[in-house]
């Protein structure tokens, strides 16, 4: 077996993503797990995750590293907030935004484990609801909306510290249904380009995403 460090905390196993797992049998999603020597990996799909699909699609940074601090908009019911917070590991912090009340319900359960993620039943479009969140390393939207990026950004100037970074999961249907997606990517990274933000990678996520853009920027 072939275990490789992608990135700090992510590992490769045989071809396969995977993080450390920091409780031991945690699986919330029914995972694959594997033991190895005295450590325990979780298998992250990147079918299932947006980053994680990015890391296939040979992403060059992820600048998500231990203890960092997290603004994540859209968190969903958890699934991939679930494998950052074994990379931030037990110094860092996740503050999860989720305006649907059905989905939130579902990210309780992760949230009660994992220990260092915060939900927040909030909407990402009004970040003054949750301005007591403190600055933050990153920022990672995945909110699905036609004002994501205008949303992302937002959020980066009350959240984000100077030079922190953006990762921005960009779903073009979304946005606009008829025209091609690479245009409509290209369109939202000049939106980031004109605020000062500099472009570090931009994917594409297919084939695990259909017509979806994944970017990483800072601030
Ligand atoms: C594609 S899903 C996120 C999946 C999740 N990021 C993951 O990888 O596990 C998008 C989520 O964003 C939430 N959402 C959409 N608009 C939002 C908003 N304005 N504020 C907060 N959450 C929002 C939706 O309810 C949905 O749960």
């Amino acid at each position: 077996m072939e275990i490789k460090e992608k990135f700090p905390g992510i590992f490769l196993i045989d071809g396969k993503l995977a993080v450390k797992n920091q409780i031991s049998g945690w699986r919330p999603f029914g995972e694959q797990l594997i033991k190895v020597g005295s450590t325990e990996y979780r298998f992250w799909d990147p079918n299932r995750s947006k980053l994680a699909a990015a890391i296939m699609k040979g992403l060059k940074v992820v600048p998500i590293k231990e203890g960092d601090k997290i603004l994540y908009l859209g968190i969903a019911h958890g699934f991939t907030a679930s494998f950052i917070s074994s990379i931030i590991g037990k110094n860092g912090i996740i503050y999860g935004v989720e305006f649907a009340p059905r989905v939130f319900n579902e990210l309780l359960p992760v949230t009660e484990k994992a220990k260092n993620i915060v939900p927040i039943l909030g909407d990402a479009r009004k970040p003054e609801t949750y301005s007591w969140v403190e600055t933050c390393d990153v920022v990672y939207v995945d909110i699905a909306q036609p004002d994501l990026t205008e949303v992302a950004i937002r959020n980066c100037k009350a959240f984000l510290k100077r030079g922190g970074y953006l990762l921005l999961a960009i779903k073009t249907q979304s946005i606009d249904v008829t025209a091609p997606a690479k245009r409509i990517i290209d369109c939202e990274v000049e939106k980031l380009r004109a605020e000062g933000f500099e472009i570090l990678d931009v994917r594409s996520l297919e084939p695990f995403e259909e017509r979806h853009g994944f970017v990483v920027a800072r601030m």
